[in-house]
């Protein structure tokens, strides 16, 4: 091949990948809520813990239907052990924790290298990445989507037989844009269906702008599959035994059952 040739080459491809890397128009922020993907789903996922809290899925960019920005090229060599600080591995922990036997360690790794790297023009290292993400984290519900939006300002607890209405749902997930007295931007939910009325809560999707700075309207792709299922439930993950019993103990010092338990604990809150 011709010296000419071989440039020509590389200067297609490196257009290629511009091309294909520039092409973010929004950013995303995806939650689950584990009991649905761990129990509710078909086939189940062989969880090791089932946190009552919504954890994240992913932080990614997307194009302008939706579709999610992965595999760009990673050019950078990082010093893992600096990226992961004990402050760090925290604060990512309280909202994206593994829930199988993988390594979080190995799990976020996995996150700037998949998705993070098709965010390079935001976010120069894996760092200013998951930095970026414990900051939208911490500004959804105070850090905690469940306590500090669905439970604390509008009732709706996660409970086997409690059906909240879809109208309900999406109020509630809406109301969380409004931070700073935005107007309310469009977001998205799924659900894992049970029949043509009823429904399990499955994931949550956040839109912002393509800087991961503000909330926008999620794309109609996205919108469009939202789950339109009337009844929805949020199921509840089995409590741990040996922390009722001292929490049920603090509470009344008499015995109470789980449920009861988790009722009061939900007026409470
Ligand atoms: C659909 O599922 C819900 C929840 O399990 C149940 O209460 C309801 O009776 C079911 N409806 C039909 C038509 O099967």
């Amino acid at each position: 091949m011709k010296m000419k040739n071989l440039s020509l080459l590389l200067l297609t491809l490196t257009l290629l990948f511009i091309s294909v890397c520039s092409q973010v128009q929004q950013t995303q922020f995806v939650y689950r809520w584990p009991e649905t993907y761990c129990e509710k789903a078909t086939p189940t996922v062989a969880c090791t813990k089932i946190p009552l809290q919504f954890t994240l899925v992913g932080f990614w960019g997307t194009d302008s239907s939706g579709g999610i920005q992965q595999g760009c090229p990673d050019t950078g060599t990082y010093d893992w052990a600096k990226v992961f600080t004990t402050e760090t591995i925290n604060k990512l922990t309280a909202f994206w924790p593994s829930l199988s036997t993988q390594d979080p360690k190995e799990m976020w790794k996995a996150a700037w290298t998949t998705y993070g790297t098709c965010l390079i023009s935001k976010f120069k290292t894996p760092t200013q990445y998951f930095n970026r993400a414990i900051r939208l984290s911490d500004a959804i519900g105070g850090g905690n989507l469940l306590q500090g939006q669905l439970i604390g300002k509008d009732g709706i607890v996660p409970c086997d037989s409690a059906t909240y209405t879809n109208a309900e749902i999406l109020k509630s997930l809406t109301a969380v844009t409004t931070v700073n007295n935005q107007k309310e931007k469009k977001v998205s939910f799924t659900c894992n269906s049970i029949n043509s009325t009823h429904a399990y809560l499955n994931q949550v999707t956040f839109c912002y702008t393509n800087n991961a700075q503000y909330y926008t309207d999620c794309p109609t792709a996205v919108i469009s599959k939202r789950c339109n299922v009337p009844n929805i439930i949020v199921p509840r993950p089995p409590t741990p035994t040996a922390r009722a019993s001292s929490l049920q103990d603090l509470l009344t010092g008499e015995k109470i059952g789980p449920n009861v338990l988790w009722e009061t604990l939900g007026q409470l809150f």
